[in-house]
């Protein structure tokens, strides 16, 4: 008997299974490796990458898709989400703003809030062409996110905005206080009606800021005085016709 042979049976001992005791496997392996293709291994890695990268997939799509194929990507999985925090913020005027309102299915769609951008393609069905807030789509409509008035007040032009919270005046209820509490109280109903008008819009500004759904890809260029060139406007029909007549507080 050869020594090499002795060697290799002395550690199997009684046991008559196959070789499966290291120093018999490391011998068959060495023997294996001169008819063993290096690229079996190459494949072995691409095939585990694969089936590894089909099953993250479907975990992160919620069981939607193996392939990636999601409707709605988390940002890290988009390609445009990446660009856009390599490249930084864009600036882009309301024009060029406009030209992503959607109707281009080639370009992402885009919407801004109080000068923010932010990409919606995921909400595209919401935001898209015939979608029911496609209005807000290629620009900003600050304004249309307060009154409810989205067909007149797509426009980032707050002034004036404040009037749909305050009272209407009605000679015969305001009677009731004189001129000196009459003052004092409008500036406090003025006071609460902008307060009321900045938590709105913050409500909206923050949904966007804060969603998982849509990213910020930029700011409105603007030039320094674009509000005091656009014309004041009224307080658009629906929001004028929700307003009430003072209330006298029967404690006053
Ligand atoms: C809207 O933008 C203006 C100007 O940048 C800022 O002063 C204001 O606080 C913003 N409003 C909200 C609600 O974020």
């Amino acid at each position: 008997m050869a020594d090499t042979e002795l060697r290799q049976r002395k550690p199997q001992g009684d046991d008559d299974k196959p070789a499966k005791k290291p120093s018999a496997a490391r011998s068959k392996s060495k023997a294996d490796d001169d008819d063993y293709p290096p690229w079996l291994d190459i494949l072995r890695v691409l095939s585990f990458i694969f089936v590894a990268s089909c099953g993250l997939s479907y975990v992160i799509s919620g069981g939607e898709s193996f392939f990636w194929g999601m409707k709605n990507k988390p940002n890290y999985l988009r390609a445009d989400w990446w660009k856009a925090q390599m490249s930084g913020p864009a600036y882009l005027t309301l024009e060029e703003l406009s030209a992503f309102d959607g109707r281009d299915p080639a370009k992402p769609l885009y919407l801004a809030i109080n000068g923010t951008i932010y990409d919606v393609s995921n909400g595209r069905r919401m935001y898209g062409p015939g979608g029911s807030y496609s209005v807000f789509a290629g620009c900003d409509a600050a304004r249309a996110y307060v009154t409810g008035c989205f067909a007149e007040d797509r426009t980032a032009d707050m002034r004036g905005v404040e009037d749909m919270f305050l009272p209407l005046d009605d000679p015969e209820t305001d009677a009731h206080w004189t001129a000196t509490e009459m003052e004092k109280l409008r500036a406090e109903e003025l006071e609460a009606a902008r307060d009321r008008v900045h938590r709105a819009l913050t409500h909206w500004v923050d949904f966007f800021a804060n969603s998982k759904k849509y990213h910020r890809v930029g700011y409105v260029k603007r030039d320094k005085d674009w509000l005091e060139k656009l014309p004041r406007r009224e307080l658009c029909a629906q929001a004028q016709n929700g307003r009430k007549k003072r209330r006298i507080n029967e404690d006053d």
